[in-house]
């Protein structure tokens, strides 16, 4: 580029950048959404679907549904001038639509103006995703909020349908219910906040004409310089499902302090240093070919997902996972949903988990999810060390267990091959096992802050660490994955794998809590027999092993469901005591099953098993809850959410 070419480039990128500054506008529209748009917005537990922005995300399951909280910002701040005469103003127009979950309805929507982009951990609930318990009250809040509040959560709520004004607290400074406009109601709502940099109006109704507030606020001294505009919601025990369907946003900030000293003194040096950027970046493209776009949609996703704590997983670049696995060539495994590769990260044997290009669609989920189970930490579970989402790939490094899955030692002598260890686990490691399954699930269920539902719990699944302890593998993944897999849609897939299915699941395809301890009573019946459920229909009349037990248990036999290959060599109350929790575990009645925490105590021996028939009960659904039934931990899982909508498989 010559001198002159270059001293006109630089004078027209003033003269742009002039006009630019002079003007200080602020201004987007989404006329709808969709995934597109997913690059202009931070969403924190939030998603973009069925062209709407969902802020906490929709998910099948109600139960992890409850207790969230979620943002959606625009990418960029503004900046209100902090010394000026002119006003700063803006309009904001959006359209809400809120259809609730649960016949009660959650917790609310709030449009927020805040200098933070991360969300208040703990401010699910009551809290609208706006401030938590320890920011509540407090300037380092930095908040203002309009909030669409659904539920009387405290005594100073006028109603479960009322709009209010907040700042840096979940309290409203001012507050006014809506009387024939219902929020709740899965109807569009256009709403309209007007800010003409004193007075702050909103209106609410269907062509936004009926004005709610009208309060006086400087919100130039209440908010930092830098300010992100956005969403925020929340959902508690009741759930709701809250969208942005449309918004725009148009903002004036009208500071103009000296335009001449701003334009030597700033404009000037910002235009040179982009000037040289644009030069570099020029050269840099000719010299090595295209830039890469994947960058900067990926910073997005770091953003989501450093939430956690040092032991939490992190993102790993693609190169650095093929550098480790000199590019994916020892082949640990292969299952339904990639291929597992050995790899070495800083000395450090890791499983690599690389999904196949059917799974990868579900990829916003996929990174939800993974901050979810990134931060689980339990001895028998499986450590999710990092993932990987680059270019077309979707890749999760686990730390690496020396011995292979559970199903290759139980069901040795059904598979004899190359491949079969001859060594038969004997009953004390049997033992340890189920309890090592137990424990994980525990925690999953009731051990850590959002319940996780493992949904795929099988032999294949169970790795065993050096001293035959079980580690559970592949948790909470089994439903992102599925659900995007459209080439095989079926049940099966929903709700995990044929042979440990729960009756009811086939009729509900919902996974819950219920469905996770029959897979449990399936795989402590595998372990102890030493038989697959696959594979009864060939050497048994009986069609399933929970059947085949059952039926020995009734015969008063139930010993003889124990692995010949043990050679009567085991505890035999022990023996008695786990098959009987199995079975309990098994039961067609879903309300009938025991909760973890009482498995896990039949294990310790705290408890004796559940008493359960003699004969198997048949399968009836709906499902009777049975009068004396006052289980703790079980009672949100088939409270009021049971026969709800969502229930069925439709759509989500
Ligand atoms: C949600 O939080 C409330 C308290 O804030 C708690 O009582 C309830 O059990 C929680 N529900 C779930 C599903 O975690
Ligand atoms: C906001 O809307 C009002 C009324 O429609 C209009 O007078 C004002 O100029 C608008 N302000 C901005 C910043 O667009
Ligand atoms: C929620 O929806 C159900 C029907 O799906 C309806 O019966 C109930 O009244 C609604 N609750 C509220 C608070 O709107
Ligand atoms: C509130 O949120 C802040 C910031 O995320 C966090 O540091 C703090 O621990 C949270 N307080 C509670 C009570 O969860
Ligand atoms: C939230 O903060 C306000 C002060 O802004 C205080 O009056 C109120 O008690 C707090 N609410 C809760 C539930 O802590
Ligand atoms: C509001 O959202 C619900 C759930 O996504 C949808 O069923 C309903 O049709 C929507 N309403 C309108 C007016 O678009
Ligand atoms: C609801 O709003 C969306 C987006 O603004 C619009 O496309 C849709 O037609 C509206 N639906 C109804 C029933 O008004
Ligand atoms: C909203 O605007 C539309 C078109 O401008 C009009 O037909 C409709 O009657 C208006 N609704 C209300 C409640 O004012
Ligand atoms: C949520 O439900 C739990 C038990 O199901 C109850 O203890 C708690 O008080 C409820 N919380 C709210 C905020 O309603």
């Amino acid at each position: 580029m010559g001198f002159s070419a270059m001293v006109k480039s630089l004078l027209l990128a003033t003269l742009l950048l002039g006009a630019i500054a002079q003007a200080r506008c602020f201004t987007f529209n989404f006329p709808s959404f969709n995934e597109d748009n997913e690059k202009d917005l931070i969403l924190e537990y939030s998603v973009i679907k069925h062209d709407a922005i969902q802020v906490t995300d929709d998910v099948t399951d109600a139960s992890l549904l409850k207790n969230l909280s979620g943002r959606a910002l625009y990418k960029s701040p503004f900046r209100f001038g902090s010394k000026s005469k002119d006003k700063a103003s803006f309009n904001s127009t959006f359209v809400l639509n809120i259809s609730n979950k649960t016949n009660q309805g959650g917790e609310g929507l709030a449009f927020i103006l805040t200098g933070r982009t991360d969300l208040p951990q703990n401010s699910h609930g009551q809290w609208l995703g706006i401030v938590n318990e320890s920011t509540n009250g407090s300037a380092t809040a930095k908040i203002v909020a309009v909030e669409f509040d659904t539920r009387k959560s405290y005594p100073e709520d006028l109603d479960d349908n009322h709009v209010g004004l907040d700042v840096n607290s979940i309290y409203s400074i001012t507050q006014q219910s809506l009387q024939s406009i219902k929020l709740v109601s899965g109807d569009n709502i256009t709403v309209k906040v007007e800010y003409d940099g004193e007075l702050l109006k909103v209106f609410v109704g269907e062509n936004a004409s009926t004005l709610v507030i009208s309060e006086t606020i400087d919100l130039v001294t209440r908010l930092p310089e830098k300010v992100y505009v956005g969403f925020s919601a929340s959902t508690g025990n009741d759930t709701q499902l809250n969208c942005v369907k449309s918004w725009e946003f148009s903002g004036l900030d009208l500071y103009k302090e000296d335009p001449n000293l701003l334009w030597v003194w700033i404009i000037v040096p910002a235009v040179l240093v982009l000037f040289f950027v644009f030069v570099f970046l020029y050269w840099k493209w000719k010299c090595k070919g295209e830039v890469p776009v994947e960058e900067v949609e990926d910073d997005r996703e770091v953003e989501i997902c450093i939430q956690g704590s040092s032991t939490a997983p992190r993102k790993f670049r693609l190169e650095e996972l093929k550098a480790a696995t000199e590019n994916f060539k020892n082949k640990l495994g292969e299952g339904g949903f990639g291929t597992v590769y050995e790899g070495f990260l800083e000395n450090k044997a890791v499983a690599v988990k690389r999904f196949s290009r059917d799974a990868r669609e579900g990829k916003q989920d996929f990174i939800a999810e993974v901050t979810t189970i990134g931060n689980l930490n339990h001895k028998n579970l499986v450590k999710l060390l990092g993932w990987c989402s680059e270019r077309n790939e979707l890749i999760l490094v686990y730390e690496f267990m020396p011995n292979k899955s559970l199903d290759k030692f139980i069901f040795c002598n059904q598979n004899p091959g190359p491949e079969t260890d001859q060594i038969t686990l004997n009953w004390g490691k049997r033992y340890r096992i189920i309890n090592g399954v137990a424990q994980a699930l525990d925690y999953l269920h009731n051990g850590c802050e959002k319940r996780v539902l493992h949904r795929d719990i099988k032999a294949s699944n169970i790795m065993l660490d050096s001293e035959f302890n079980a580690r559970l593998g592949d948790f909470g993944l089994a439903r992102t994955i599925h659900c995007s897999d459209q080439t095989h849609h079926s049940t099966k897939e929903v709700a995990g794998t044929p042979g440990y299915m729960a009756p009811e699941s086939i009729l509900t395809w919902r996974a819950t809590v219920e469905t996770d301890i029959y897979a449990f009573g399936v795989l402590v019946l595998e372990v102890v027999s030493g038989r697959s459920p696959g594979d009864q229909s060939k050497k048994n009349k009986y069609t399933s092993l929970v059947d085949w037990a059952w039926e020995n248990y009734s015969r008063e036999r139930i010993l003889d469901v124990v692995d010949l290959h043990l050679n009567g060599d085991f505890n035999k109350e022990e023996a008695e005591c786990v098959l009987i929790l199995a079975l309990a575990c098994c039961h067609p009645n879903p309300y009938q099953r025991p909760s973890t925490k009482t498995a896990l105590r039949v294990l310790t021996g705290e408890v004796a098993p559940p008493l359960i028939p003699k004969a198997k009960p048949s399968f009836m659904w709906p499902a009777m809850e049975p009068p004396s039934f006052n289980e703790d931990s079980k009672d949100y899982t088939f409270g009021g959410d049971q026969p709800s909508p969502f229930a069925e498989p439709s759509g989500r």
